[in-house]
C-alpha cells in the first residue's frame, strides 16, 4: 500500500517536472565576437519553374491563349460561338504565300461569308484579367488577300458579354502585315475575353494575336505581370533557378527545355506542350503550351531585374526517369554539352561571339555575369553520373570559374540519394542539388541535417523544398501555417550551416488559382490578385535578414534544434550594424527565452519581426491574403539579458543595433 502511494507520488512528481521544464526559461547564449563563417549572399533565393500557369498565363503578360494557332489543336482557347454564318479554316504556311517563321507555321484563315455577326472569341488563360482604365496593347498579323475585310473589331467582354473595351484595326495591306492599337478597360473584370468581329466579306488571315497590359513590370512592353514580379523582389532573392524543376529534362529527350529556342524573336520561338499539361491524372491540362515569350534572355533580365544571381539548369541528355528515362547515348552528348557552352557563351561572352551578338541584338550588350549552371535536374544512378563527369570535364575546360551544380537525385535519402553523394564527393564536385517534399514533421526533425556534413566537402544547395501537409504533391497539400513555421524551423538549421549550405529555395514557386497541377505553392495568384503564402513570408523573413556573418546562438554549449520545440539561429550584418537571431517556438503554448549577447556592445533599441497564427491549419487567401503578414514593433533593449516571450506556433526575428 504504502509503495503504491509512493509510486503514484513518483509518477505525479515526474509529470510536474516535465510541465516545469516545459514552461521554465529557455537560456541562449550568442556569441558576437566570432564570425564562424561569412553567409554567401546567395543563400535564400527564388525556384521558377513554368509550372501551374506560372510563365503563359502567370508571370508572362500576354493575355491571349495560343496566339499564334500553334497547339496541338490549332484553334484551342479560340471560341467561334456563330459559325452557321460564317467559317474559319486553319492552313499550313505553305498555302498561301506568307512571311512568317518556320517555327510559326499555323495562321487562322476566317472567311466571312455576310458582313456581319461572326465572332473569333479567346478565352484568355481561364479569363483575362481586366482593369479600369488600364491599358492593353493589342497588336496582331494579317493579311487581306482581296482587300475584302474592312475593318477588325476587338472588343473586350465581361462574363456577361458586356463590351468593356474595344478597339479596331483598318486591314489595309493584302500582303502580311503588323497592326497595333490600344484598348482602355471600361470595368475590372477577372473572367474578360477577347472577341473579333470584322466589317466586309470574304477572307482575311490573322496569326499572333496578342494582347498585354501596358503597364507591366518596368514598363516593359510585352513584358511581365507587374504584381508578380513585384512579390518576387520583395524576397530580395540571392539567385533564380529557371526553367525548373522537370521541365529542364522533358518527358523524352525531345521535349527537354532547349534554351535556344527561347531566345530571339518572340514569333519564331516554336511553342510546345507543357509537360505538366498531362503529367497528373488527376490534374491534366489540356490547354497548358510553352510560348517561350519568357525564355532565357527574359530570365536573365529578370534575374538582374531582381537582384539575383542568374542559375540555369540544363538537360544533361537524360529524360526525365519517372516518366521515359530516354537517354542520350554517351557518344552523342555534343549536342548537349555545347547547349551549356553556348550558353555561358550567351550569358557572358564578347558582343563579337556568335552567341554573344544574339545577346546585343536582344538589347543586353553587357555580359549578364553568369557564375553558375546547372547539369540535369533530378536524374539518378551510374547514368548521371557518368554524363556529369563528361559536362564537368567540358565547363571546366574552357570556362574554369563556372560553379557546376550537380544533382542527388529525387529524395534526401535513400540507395540513389547516398550513391550521388559519395560519387560526387569523390569528385570534388563544387555545389550538389538537393531536394525535399517531406511532411512538416520531418522539416522540424531535421533542422540538424546538415550539421554533421563535411565543412570541407562539396557545398550544399537546397535546390527544391517544401513541407506537404498530406503528401508529396498531393493535390490536397495546403500552404497551411504549420508547414510555415516547421520550413522556419528547418531554415534556421540551413543558415547554422551557411559554411555547408550556400543555396536555397522553395518549390514550386507560383501557382493559378484555376490552371495550377502542383500543391503547395509558394505564391498564388489568379488574373487580377496575387498573394504570398505564408510560406513566402518565412521565406522573406530570412531572405530579408541573412545577415553578412554566421555566429553561434546555443544553449547550454549545444544548437537549439528542438529542445523544447525551439529553434534558433542568429547572424551579424556588418553593413546595417546588426546582431540578428531567429526563434521559431513550434509548440501549442508560449515559451520564454533568455538571451545573453557577448561580444558587442547593444544600443538602447532593438526591433523585431514576428509572423505568428493561432491555428496550424490557417493560411493566407484570396479572401484574406494577410491573414498571416510580418508585424513590426520596437522594444527597449535591457541591461544584461534580453528576455522574450514566444507564442505559440511563432518565427521571430530578433534584431539589436550594434554600437
Ligand atoms: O517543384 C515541382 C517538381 O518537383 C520539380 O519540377 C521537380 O524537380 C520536383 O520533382
Amino acid at each position: 500500500m504504502k509503495n503504491t502511494i509512493l509510486t503514484k507520488f513518483t509518477i505525479c512528481g515526474l509529470m510536474l517536472s516535465s510541465f516545469y521544464i516545459n514552461a521554465q526559461k529557455t537560456t541562449l547564449e550568442v556569441d558576437a565576437s566570432k564570425t564562424i563563417t561569412k553567409i554567401q549572399p546567395t543563400m535564400f533565393g527564388l525556384f521558377f519553374e513554368d509550372i501551374n500557369f506560372a510563365a503563359d498565363g502567370g508571370l508572362y503578360a500576354e493575355m491571349v491563349k495560343n496566339r499564334s494557332f500553334e497547339f496541338e489543336k490549332p484553334l484551342m482557347g479560340w471560341e467561334q460561338p456563330n459559325t452557321k454564318r460564317s467559317s474559319m479554316n486553319k492552313e499550313s504556311g505553305s498555302a498561301v504565300p506568307i512571311n512568317l517563321a518556320a517555327d510559326n507555321t499555323n495562321f487562322c484563315r476566317v472567311e466571312i461569308n455576310n458582313d456581319k455577326g461572326y465572332a473569333l472569341i479567346n478565352e484568355g488563360f481561364r479569363g483575362m484579367g481586366v482593369k479600369k482604365d488600364a491599358k492593353y496593347n493589342l497588336s496582331l498579323k494579317a493579311a487581306n488577300p482581296n482587300a475584302a475585310i474592312k475593318k477588325i473589331i476587338v472588343q473586350l467582354i465581361d462574363k456577361d458579354q458586356k463590351v468593356i473595351g474595344e478597339t479596331n484595326i483598318i486591314p489595309n495591306s493584302v500582303q502580311w502585315a503588323n497592326y497595333t492599337a490600344q484598348i482602355i478597360g471600361t470595368q475590372t473584370e477577372a473572367k474578360a475575353k477577347l472577341k473579333i468581329t470584322f466589317e466586309g466579306t470574304g477572307t482575311i488571315d490573322l496569326d499572333m494575336i496578342s494582347l498585354f497590359p501596358e503597364d507591366t513590370w518596368k514598363g516593359r512592353k510585352n513584358g511581365l505581370r507587374k504584381d508578380l514580379v513585384q512579390l518576387l523582389y520583395d524576397v530580395k532573392p540571392g539567385f533564380l533557378r529557371f526553367p525548373g524543376g522537370c521541365i529542364v529534362e522533358g518527358r523524352t529527350l525531345s521535349d527537354r527545355y532547349q534554351w535556344k529556342k527561347s531566345v530571339g524573336n518572340v514569333e519564331e520561338r516554336k511553342t510546345m506542350m507543357n509537360r505538366w499539361n498531362v503529367e497528373f491524372s488527376h490534374k491534366q491540362t489540356p490547354d497548358y503550351f510553352q510560348s517561350f515569350g519568357l525564355g532565357f534572355y527574359e530570365y536573365f533580365q529578370l534575374s538582374e531585374d531582381i537582384g539575383a544571381e542568374p542559375l540555369p539548369i540544363l538537360s544533361c541528355g537524360m529524360a526525365c526517369q519517372y516518366n521515359t528515362g530516354e537517354l542520350a547515348p554517351m557518344d552523342e552528348l555534343d549536342p548537349y554539352i555545347q547547349d551549356a557552352l553556348d550558353l555561358i557563351e550567351f550569358a557572358n561572352g564578347e558582343v563579337n561571339t556568335k552567341w554573344g551578338k544574339l545577346r546585343l541584338d536582344m538589347g543586353h550588350p553587357q555580359p549578364f555575369n553568369l557564375k553558375y549552371i546547372g547539369v540535369g535536374n533530378e536524374q539518378w544512378g551510374t547514368d548521371y553520373i557518368d554524363r556529369y563527369k563528361v559536362f564537368e570535364k567540358a565547363i571546366k575546360a574552357k570556362y574554369p570559374k563556372i560553379i557546376i551544380v550537380s544533382g542527388s537525385g529525387p529524395s534526401p535519402k535513400g540507395e540513389h540519394f547516398d550513391y550521388a553523394m559519395a560519387e560526387l564527393k569523390k569528385l570534388n564536385a563544387e555545389l550538389i542539388d538537393e531536394h525535399y517534399y517531406e511532411s512538416p514533421k520531418w522539416f522540424r526533425k531535421n533542422a540538424g541535417r546538415y550539421d554533421n556534413y563535411d565543412r570541407k566537402g562539396p557545398k550544399i544547395f537546397a535546390g527544391e523544398y517544401a513541407a506537404q501537409s498530406v503528401s508529396g504533391a498531393n493535390p490536397n497539400n495546403r500552404n497551411n501555417w504549420e508547414c510555415a513555421f516547421s520550413e522556419a524551423a528547418f531554415m534556421t538549421g540551413l543558415e547554422r550551416n551557411a559554411e555547408v549550405v550556400q543555396l536555397s529555395s522553395y518549390a514550386p514557386l507560383m501557382a493559378h488559382e484555376d490552371a495550377w497541377q502542383w500543391t503547395p505553392d509558394m505564391i498564388w495568384f489568379n488574373n487580377l490578385q496575387s498573394y504570398g503564402s505564408a510560406n513566402y513570408y518565412v521565406q522573406q523573413l530570412f531572405s530579408t535578414n541573412k545577415g553578412t556573418d554566421l555566429l553561434s546562438i546555443t544553449q547550454d554549449g549545444k544548437a537549439l534544434i528542438g529542445q523544447h520545440d525551439l529553434y534558433a539561429s542568429a547572424v551579424k550584418d556588418t553593413n546595417s550594424k546588426e546582431i540578428i537571431v531567429k526563434l521559431v517556438n513550434t509548440a501549442a503554448s508560449n515559451q520564454d527565452v533568455n538571451i545573453n549577447l557577448k561580444g558587442a556592445k547593444l544600443g538602447s533599441k532593438g526591433s523585431m519581426i514576428r509572423l505568428v497564427s493561432e491555428n496550424l491549419q490557417d493560411e493566407n487567401t484570396f479572401a484574406d491574403p494577410k491573414k498571416i503578414m510580418p508585424k513590426q514593433s520596437e522594444y527597449k533593449i535591457a541591461k544584461g539579458s534580453q528576455q522574450f516571450d514566444l507564442p505559440p506556433y511563432s518565427v521571430t526575428v530578433l534584431k539589436f543595433k550594434i554600437k
